[in-house]
């Protein structure tokens, strides 16, 4: 089997992403395989380059890529403030809105965007969408105990809530032992992402939302023909 061409838009645009960062610099690390990828690209400047950075991990998944990669980490509460952080994204629209989630770390990743002064973002070509929404639901951090009356909230706005499930078809539980729903909204809902997103917010129980609408990311998306930079 020949190298992943998707896969290898995602290297492409996390070497322009890591190409940002410098010496001594504490970012957040994002999670899912784009941000894999910027984790290698990191490692690589660190072996060839002698670049020096830490990290805050956002996933167990990615703590242990960082560990394997010999990149060092540190925490919130040693560098609540972070020069950049590294991420994917599930969608991305013309005003580099953002949709994510779909790893399941939403909330720790909107955590380390919001404690960032930069957030750069890598993904492949086909995770830019005319309108948030296109290609999938909008992933909600739920408690628990709340989803039932979350799921009753939504569908009274309008929204076809669905619970994550795990292979054996029980709620999967991330990593802050939440639930999430993706939950579809039709394509009007999504012209005002910023409504959207505090009308998800409103609803207790709902933790966070995977809308990343006020981050003004530099976006870096990988394409057959090379990498486009996109944003501030
Ligand atoms: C993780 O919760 C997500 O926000 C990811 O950043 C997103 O799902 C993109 O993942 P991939 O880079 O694996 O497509």
């Amino acid at each position: 089997m020949g190298p992943d061409p998707v896969d290898a838009q995602r290297r492409a645009a996390a070497e322009q992403a890591v190409a940002r960062v410098q010496q001594g610099m504490v970012l957040g690390f994002g999670t899912g395989r784009a941000a894999a990828r910027a984790l290698e690209a990191l490692a690589h400047r660190q072996r060839t380059e002698g670049l020096s950075i830490r990290g805050i991990p956002s996933s167990r998944a990615t703590e242990e890529r960082a560990r394997t990669l010999a990149l060092p980490l540190t925490t919130l509460e040693a560098h609540p403030e972070l020069d950049a952080t590294i991420d994917g994204a599930d969608e991305v629209d013309p005003s580099c809105h953002l949709l994510k989630g779909g790893g399941g770390a939403l909330l720790r990743e909107k955590v380390l965007a919001a404690a960032s002064h930069r957030l750069l973002i890598v993904v492949e070509s086909a995770k830019l969408v005319p309108h948030l929404g296109a290609t999938r639901g909008v992933p909600l951090e739920v408690l628990p105990f709340a989803a039932p009356a979350c799921v009753r909230h939504l569908r009274s706005m309008g929204g076809t809530p669905q619970l994550r499930c795990g292979p054996g078809g029980a709620p999967a539980v991330n990593e802050n032992g939440n639930w999430v729903l993706d939950c579809t909204f039709e394509r009007h809902v999504f012209e005002d992402p910023a409504a959207l997103d505090r009308g998800l917010r409103s609803i207790p129980g709902i933790l966070e939302t995977g809308l990343f609408w006020s981050f003004r990311p530099i976006v870096f998306a990988g394409a057959p023909e090379g990498v486009r930079t996109l944003g501030a």
